[in-house]
């Protein structure tokens, strides 16, 4: 039988034996059961053993309880006399059973603490959180932030939905000029003024909302959505930019080279990248050329990757920004992320990257832990 049960019976025995006829008369009893009670308190075990007690004793049925039934058949003065004993045993017991859970507490604890030992120096179980992935475009991100940042470059912002104006016109990019086409646009409802909200086609009109709301000297990238009504093996409707800019006095293209090379190096991982810039257009740079790198670096000798667009923020855009194009000058340049996270990590489909395909992600993604630092070595 169970330490358990033996309390339960003899908590039981009070009740019985207490609250049966022929009823106590005097208060001999009544320290008596006191007492009882008290030797039980402090024989009980265990917390379970000492509710027990405590139930048989103060409970709605309990022995020490009983007693006030039986005030309504007692004259006056003998009830007030034997209900005020009544109630000073139940203060004892109470504090009696209080003290007593204390010390079986501590005890229980004690127990506790003797039969469980943890080995802090165990490695982290897997558990729940080391199933999650981070997504490559979020890593790659995360990679350019950490190595902009150590450039002395801030992280500027906008929206996804952009006015036709910041997006195209200010960008020198005029209603009816070709290079509107170009970027298969999501256009939204004209509102009552006849202006048109898009969903931005690049990461270029964050420059136009930093020049207009801060002074140069201006250094930022924009990482971020952008959306074009396109959709093949190499296109998706969604994809990730990210923009860099740079005004000031005297910055010129050797600026912009020094830059991109250095932000190679340190995204690849490499002591050297060949690069190569070709001459090209964008209404919003002039002169303004394509970014290609020497796949030698990633594995792949002797073909180039094209990386993105650059070039020196042509006066239009200073002008359309309040700025004078006599005083200052600055280059920009737009990379698409998720090829870049593709050159990185050998990802061939860029459509998986959006199917949320969990083996994908499984395969591909970071650990939540794995968080990018150029003293880490980006990427760990
Ligand atoms: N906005 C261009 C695009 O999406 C990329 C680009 C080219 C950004 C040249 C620039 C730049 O800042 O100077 O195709």
């Amino acid at each position: 039988m169970s330490l358990k049960l033996v309390h339960v019976t003899s908590a039981y025995d009070f009740a019985a034996s207490f609250s049966q006829e022929p009823a106590m008369t005097d208060s001999n009893d009544l320290a008596k059961l006191e007492a009882d009670v008290l030797k039980a308190i402090d024989g009980a075990g265990d917390l379970a053993a000492l509710e027990d007690v405590r139930v048989g004793a103060v409970g709605k049925k309990g022995s020490v309880s009983q007693q006030m039934a039986r005030l309504g058949k007692m004259a006056p003065e003998e009830r007030r006399a034997f209900g005020q004993s009544v109630n000073q045993v139940k203060v004892r017991v109470n504090e009696a059973l209080d003290a007593r859970k204390a010390k079986l507490e501590i005890a229980a604890l004690e127990a506790r603490l003797a039969s469980e030992t943890a080995d802090i120096t165990l490695p982290v179980r897997p558990g729940p959180i080391d199933e999650g992935r981070i997504h490559p475009v979020s890593q790659v991100t995360e990679e350019l932030i950490e190595i902009f940042a150590d450039l002395g470059f801030a992280v500027a912002e906008g929206p996804d939905i952009e006015t036709d104006d910041y997006n195209f016109t200010k960008l020198n990019i005029p209603e009816e000029h070709p290079a509107r086409q170009e970027h298969d646009t999501f256009y939204f409802n004209p509102g009552e003024d006849g202006s048109r909200m898009v969903l931005r086609t690049h990461t270029s009109p964050v420059q136009i909302r930093t020049m207009l709301a801060s002074k140069p000297p201006i250094r930022i990238i924009a990482p971020g959505r952008v959306y074009r009504c396109d959709s093949d093996q190499t296109h998706t409707p969604m994809f990730h930019q990210i923009e860099a800019l740079v005004i000031d006095e005297e910055t010129h293209m050797g600026h912009l080279k020094w830059v991109l090379e250095e932000m190679c190096k340190a995204f690849f991982e490499v002591d050297e990248v060949k690069m190569r810039f070709r001459a090209s257009y964008f209404p919003f740079t002039e002169p303004s050329a394509e970014i290609d790198i020497g796949a030698d670096a990633i594995g792949k000798p002797g073909e180039w990757l094209e990386i993105g667009g650059c070039g020196m923020v042509h006066p239009n855009v200073l002008r359309n920004c309040g700025l004078d194009p006599e005083k200052y000058q600055g280059f920009a340049f737009g990379m698409g992320i998720d090829r870049m996270a593709m050159l990185k990590y050998g990802i061939p489909d860029l459509r998986a990257f959006f199917s949320a395909d969990m083996r994908w992600l499984k395969h591909y993604g970071f650990s939540v832990l794995d968080k990018p630092t150029l003293s880490g070595g980006l990427s760990g």
